[in-house]
C-alpha cells in the first residue's frame, strides 16, 4: 500500500525477509555465538539505535551469561550517500579491558561505520573481537570488513524494519522490507 511522504515522495515497502526467517537466522547466530563464547566473559556491544531489536532477540536466545552495553555513532552526509566520516555520539559505559567482545550491528553497508567502531573498541585493549551483523549489503562496500556472524546477504537496496530505519520511521516493524521510492508525480 503506498504511503504519501512529505517530501512529496512515494514511498513502498515490499518484504523482504520475514518475522519467520529472521527468527531462524538468530536462532542460528545464537547457537553459533554460544558454541563459541563458552566459559568466556562475553560481551555485547549493541549499535544503537538500528540493533536493539536484533540485540534484544539475540541475547534473549544465548543461553550464556553475558554483559551488554551500547554505542552510538553517526555518520556525516546522508545514509543513502554515506561521506565516510564517522562521530561517536554515546560511547562505551563499561571497561573492555580482559573481555571478549562481540560487536552487533544491523546492517554493514560501506563499513565506515564498523571500520570506525573496530578502531575505537581495539584501542580499549578487549581480549578478542569479533562482529556479527544482521545484514550485509556487500555491494556498497569501501572498507574491508569481516563478518564473523552473518545473518542475511542483502540486495543494494534501503531496507527498513526490524529496528532499522528510514529518518526515524518504520522501526517498529517486525519483518524486513525494501523502501522503495520514486518521485510523487501526483
Ligand atoms: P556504513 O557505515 O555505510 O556501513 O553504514 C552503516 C549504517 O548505515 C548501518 O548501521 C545503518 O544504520 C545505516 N544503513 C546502511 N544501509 C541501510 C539501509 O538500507 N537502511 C537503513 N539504514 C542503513
Ligand atoms: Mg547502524
Amino acid at each position: 500500500m503506498p504511503v504519501c511522504y512529505k517530501e512529496q515522495v512515494l514511498a513502498r515497502l515490499s518484504l523482504l525477509i520475514s518475522r519467520d526467517q529472521i527468527a531462524e537466522s538468530v536462532h542460528r547466530l545464537s547457537r553459533q555465538v554460544e558454541q563459541d563464547y563458552r566459559g568466556s566473559n562475553l560481551l555485547l556491544v549493541g549499535v544503537l539505535k538500528g540493533a536493539f531489536m536484533f540485540m534484544a532477540d539475540l541475547v534473549r536466545g544465548l543461553e550464556l551469561p553475558v554483559e551488554i552495553d551500547f554505542v552510538r555513532l553517526a555518520s556525516y552526509g546522508s545514509r543513502r550517500q554515506s561521506t565516510g566520516g564517522v562521530r561517536l555520539q554515546h560511547g562505551l559505559r563499561s571497561s573492555i579491558e580482559g573481555k571478549d567482545v562481540l560487536i552487533v550491528e544491523d546492517i554493514i553497508d560501506t563499513g565506515h561505520t564498523t571500520r570506525f567502531l573496530i578502531d575505537y573498541l581495539q584501542k580499549r585493549r578487549p581480549a578478542s573481537l569479533k562482529l556479527c551483523a544482521l545484514l550485509d549489503k556487500p555491494e556498497r562496500r569501501q572498507v574491508p570488513v569481516s563478518i564473523d556472524y552473518l545473518g542475511f546477504t542483502v540486495p543494494n537496496k534501503f531496507v527498513v524494519g526490524y529496528g532499522i530505519d528510514f529518518n526515524q520511521e518504520y522501526r517498529h516493524l517486525p519483518d524486513i522490507f525494501v523502501l522503495e521510492e520514486k518521485e510523487n508525480e501526483a
